[in-house]
């Protein structure tokens, strides 16, 4: 099993701010790995020590087992896509494609052919002799693409790749990129903020806040299991219960915690107009919102707050009417408290 890439103790320091600290990360060879999180988080930061476009204030890089910490950009074998895309306005399409291998030396043979089939992987073969201007947001997004992997590098770096496209485009291009991500077998390296992305695009997946790494696991355990409140939050409307462990019977327990806090999904939180059982909490119906399969139900629930249920119905409850909840305690997700997850290595 091989790592294509290690970092260790990564941290990058602004004045006294700390943009990444304490990050570690091993991937494995041929691992499509998001880096997930808000605003502000260091995801790019992250992304652009590893192309060594920004020097780390402490910490170790290696590639392939190697150590590139102290290697300029030029010669780290990385190909990277920006969230602008970056194209040469001036070069056609071909031009664009051809640049690293020119870089490279190649000839002008070799060149004309590994620019010919990198082009139909993309599917971009009859818009060779066009110029950046001449082409859509997604056409130019595959042309910085296939600059990226046209001279085969070692790692693709993505920079919220799709993030400048229209949602339809976005989904279809996620499933593009995949396909070539597995078909090419490169190690790839994804920023992105959207949960949805990551999850479906992800084998591995890093939610980072405050230049910290919270949780590293495959979407499932991510979406299923997360750590803590701010991953439970962050991945999608979870329920955040907190309480006296007299008071969650049947909740599993955590061991050493004084305080239990559960997360609950929508889709696990029943609904009904009547009270089911002991256990159902009563509550009031704050709205409702239509989402085609699902009603999403804002709740106000007695004794723990605001949560929400995703229920299948045709005939949603009116605002203000009082209803119950209950969910089973196996889909309560007892989270720990706020701390760093250690290093994210692949199991
Ligand atoms: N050159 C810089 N000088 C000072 N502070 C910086 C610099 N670059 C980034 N930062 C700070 O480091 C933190 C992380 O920035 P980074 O660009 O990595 O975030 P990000 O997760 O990529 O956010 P976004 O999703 O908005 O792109 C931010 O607080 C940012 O203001
Ligand atoms: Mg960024």
């Amino acid at each position: 099993m091989t790592e294509k890439l290690e970092l260790h103790g990564l941290r990058k320091t602004y004045g006294d701010h700390h943009a990444v600290e304490h990050f570690d990360l091993t991937v494995r060879d041929g691992t499509f790995l998001s880096l997930l999180g808000p605003s502000g988080s260091g995801k790019t930061t992250v992304l652009n020590m590893i192309a060594g476009l920004t020097q780390p204030s402490a910490g170790k890089i290696l590639i392939a087992g190697e150590d590139v910490t102290d290697r300029p950009a030029n010669l780290r074998n990385i190909g990277i896509v920006f969230q602008n895309y970056a194209l040469f306005p001036h070069q056609t399409v071909f031009g664009n494609v051809a640049f690293p291998l020119e870089v490279r030396r190649l000839s002008p043979e070799e060149i004309a052919r590994r620019v010919k089939d990198v082009l139909a992987m993309v599917g971009l073969d009859q818009l060779v002799d066009r110029f950046p201007s001449e082409l859509s947001g997604g056409q130019q997004q595959r042309v910085a693409l296939a600059r990226a992997i046209v001279f085969e590098p070692a790692l693709l770096l993505l920079d919220e790749p799709l993030g400048a496209l229209d949602r339809r485009l976005r989904e279809s291009l996620r499933r593009e990129l995949r396909k070539l991500q597995r078909q090419t077998g490169i190690t790839t390296i994804m920023v992105t903020h959207d949960q949805e992305e990551a999850l479906s695009m992800s084998d591995q997946i890093v939610v980072m806040s405050n230049g910290r790494a919270e949780q590293c696991a495959t979407p499932e355990e991510l979406y299923r299991r997360p750590h803590n409140r701010f991953v439970a939050e962050f991945m999608g409307s979870a329920n955040v219960v907190t309480g006296e462990w007299v008071d969650l019977s049947g909740a599993p327990r955590v061991p050493g915690a004084e305080e239990a806090a559960f997360a609950i999904r929508p889709e696990n939180v029943a609904f009904h107009a009547i009270r089911p059982g002991d256990a159902a909490r009563a509550c009031t119906v704050v709205t409702s919102e239509y989402c085609g399969d699902h009603y999403r139900l804002h709740l106000m629930v007695d004794a723990i707050g605001p949560m929400t249920s995703h229920v299948r119905i045709t005939e949603p409850p009116a605002a203000g009417t009082r209803g119950f909840v209950s969910w089973r305690p196996a889909d309560m997700h007892p989270l720990r408290g706020h701390e760093n997850a250690g290093t994210c290595r692949q199991t």
